[in-house]
Formats: C-alpha cells, structure tokens, sequence
C-alpha cells in the first residue's frame, strides 16, 4: 500500500522506536519514585522537554507533556475561560479542527462564553480585518487561531494574529498540530502564548502530546492530582511516548533545519505538476504560497471524493476526502465552506499528505493511480455532476 494521508497519523519513526523501547521495559520506573534507578527515567524526561522545546525555539520548562493534541487544546481553552473575570468572548477561526470548535461549543452551554469564528479568504487564510473587528469589541478571553490547516495545510498569518490580539490585551494559542515538525515553528518569533502540539502527527507514538505555556503566563490545570509536570497536567507520565516525542522532536528539526523538508515539498509539487498537466478539470485548493511542504487538496471535476476512494484503495493508495474522522456527514467540510469553494468542488476533493517515508516511485504510482480511478469515474458518472458523497471531519 502507498500511505498518502500523513495529516491523519503517521507511523513511529524506527529511531523514536529505539529511544522508547528500554522505557516499555526495563526501565519501567514511575518517575516520580524515590530510588535512584528511577532518575534515569527523570531524566530521559526531561531530555524530551527539552527536545520539544529545541523543536520551536521554547524553553525546557515552558513545555507541558498531554495525553494528545485534543487535551492540548482543550487545557489551553479551559484554563483562559476559566480564569476571565467579566471577559466573555472567545475568538478563534472557522476553520479550525474540532478540538478547538467542539470545545467552545460546549464553552457557550456551561459558561455562556460567546464564541466568535472569523472567516478566511477564498485561499484558506485567516481576514485579519475580520479578526481585528471581533478583538475590537473588547471583552476577549482568548484568540485561538491554527497554525496549519489540517486539510489544506494552509498556513496561517499567526505573527501578524499575534500582534493585532497584543494590542487588545489578549492571549493567543495556537494549535499548531499539523504544522510542528512539518515547517518551522517559532514561539519567540511569533510570540504566541500558548501553542499545542501532538506527537503522532510526525512520527511518534499516537496518545501524547504537548502544550507550549509562555513564561510567565498564567495556567489552570485541567488535570489535578499528583502534581506532575510541575502541577500543570497530573497523571503518571506516559514516559515512553513522551521519550518518542522528544525524539521526534529532535528528528524532524534536524530535517528542518538541514532542507526545511524541500523532500517531502518535491514529491508534493510532482505529483501536483503531474495531475494539472496529466488530467482535465483538476485544481489544487488554497494558498500555494502558504501551505505546509507535505499536504495538496485536489479536486476532482466530475468525481466524488468517495467513489475515489474507494477506487484508490483498491488500487493500493490511501488517501483521505477532506479529512477522515468518520462522523459521516454527507456534506462539505466546514473548511472548504469557510473558504466559499462550491459543494461541488468540495464533494470531488481529495487530501492527499505525504511523510519523510514516502519515495518518487510511489508518488508517481499515486499519479498513475488517481488518473486511472478519474478516468473510471467519469466514464462512469459522465461529467461533472456529483452525486452525494461522504466527506470526514477532521485530523
Ligand atoms: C489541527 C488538529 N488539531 C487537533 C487534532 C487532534 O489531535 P489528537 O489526535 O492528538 O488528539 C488534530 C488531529 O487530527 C489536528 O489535525
């Protein structure tokens, strides 16, 4: 099988393998034990904060480990609601993933938070103007804007969002969970404060994560109990997957720093040049001049996403329609909505994301492969009317 849908996990890297393997077994120590055997584990523990930190220009102690990108997301909400006095609003975008939209919504119900989603233009990115309008009514609690859309993998404006919601005294996060480890990501730089990361969208294990908490800024818990994680998220640490996330970390820096992933970035273009000269009536969606090196939305003219698919994996390529989280609805995603492309459009949209593992050989096969199931589909469905099709939220 040819993997192709990155964006919804990708597998452990061999030497994130390595690291975590003497902590599933010898070294089964609870870190927080007395003896000195269990320093070991304090210490690989502390080794990986500072591998997470290296990763986005952070400090060791401004890295909280998670048990996943949602509880990242969730923990950063909840502690600035929680802490509003009289502030009420919650601005974030309307293309964000549900960890962050479900999140709020439930926020409207238990705390009469009012949340507000600011649009993006027809390429996927964040109106500043909009966003500015929404921090203008004063009474923000918090801005929380992605870093990387996990469908289109369009990169947001996050310093200039920054700046505009510092100006109006409010706290940004971001959830930069598709974009850690895909495309430099810079705290300092950007000066956000509060960013989420989760491991296995870059090569290590599913089920932890982190959350950068700028110095200094303040933080509810959602997690109370033992105290670790210096009292901001308790829980016996899930030591091995957070070995593998340092060393995930430090992996994909690595690559970063060395070619900013130009690898990943030329399979991408290739198999775009390939599908815009090899095929009629394809367009790739959103920016192309912002977009993280490893995810193209393509669609499809007179296809449905779903009989691609199907087809697809047939063929031996896995691959997602907008995003796969398997809620079923038979609509649009709220993504492409919010970038006003037509249902149609929509409904005849692959995802297709690529990782460090994937070869030129199999891109070119992928090509081969969607041509043939695009050709197949429009003998059968006869042009561009798209019948109901199964579009997933949302990795
Ligand atoms: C943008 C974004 N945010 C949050 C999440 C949730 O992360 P996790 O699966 O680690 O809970 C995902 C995962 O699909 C994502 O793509």
């Amino acid at each position: 099988m040819i993997y192709l849908d990155s964006n919804a996990t990708t597998q452990v890297h061999p030497e994130v393998l390595e690291a975590m393997m003497p902590f599933l077994t010898e070294q089964c120590y609870n870190p927080s034990s007395g003896y000195r055997a269990a320093k070991v584990v304090r210490n690989a523990l502390g080794l990986a904060h500072e591998q997470v930190a290296a990763l986005i220009n952070a400090k060791p102690e401004e890295i909280v480990m998670t048990g996943c990108g949602t509880e990242s997301n969730n923990s950063v909400i909840a502690s600035a609601v929680n802490q509003s006095k009289g502030k009420k609003r919650f601005i974030t975008s309307a293309i964000e993933h549900s960890a962050v939209l479900r999140y709020g919504e439930a926020l409207v119900k238990s705390s009469g938070v009012e949340v507000e989603q600011v649009g993006v233009c027809a390429s996927g990115r964040l109106l500043l103007e909009d966003f500015e309008k929404s921090l203008n009514k004063g009474d923000g609690v918090l801005a929380s804007m992605m870093w990387a859309n996990n469908e289109t993998g369009v990169i947001q404006p996050i310093a200039e969002a920054v700046a505009l919601a510092h100006e109006h005294g409010v706290a940004f996060h971001s959830d930069a969970i598709q974009a850690v480890g895909k495309t430099p990501v810079d705290v300092r730089a950007t000066g956000v404060d509060f960013l989420s990361i989760s491991g296995h969208k870059f090569h290590a294990p599913k089920g932890v994560g982190a959350i950068y908490v700028r110095e200094g800024m303040r933080f509810e818990p959602l997690l109370r109990g033992g105290g670790q994680e210096g009292g901001r998220r308790s829980g016996t640490e899930n030591v091995a997957s957070i070995v593998g996330l340092g060393k995930a970390a430090e992996i994909m820096k690595q690559r970063l720093d060395t070619d900013g992933h130009a690898g990943v970035a030329e399979l991408r273009d290739h198999l775009e040049k390939r599908l815009l000269t090899e095929l009629d009536g394809v367009c790739v969606n959103g920016s192309l001049d912002y977009r993280t090196a490893n995810t193209s939305h393509v669609s499809f003219d007179g296809c449905e996403a779903a009989g691609l698919l199907i087809l697809l994996d047939e063929y031996g390529v896995q691959c997602s329609a907008g995003s796969a989280c398997m809620t079923g609805k038979q609509q649009p995603s709220h993504v492409q909505t919010a970038m006003g492309i037509s249902p149609q459009q929509a409904k005849s949209s692959l995802r297709i994301s690529f990782s460090i593992f994937n070869t030129m050989e199999e891109c070119d096969a992928a090509v081969d492969a969607v041509k043939k199931a695009v050709h197949k589909l429009r003998s059968v469905q006869g042009g561009p009317s798209v019948g109901p099709v199964q579009v997933y939220t949302s990795h």
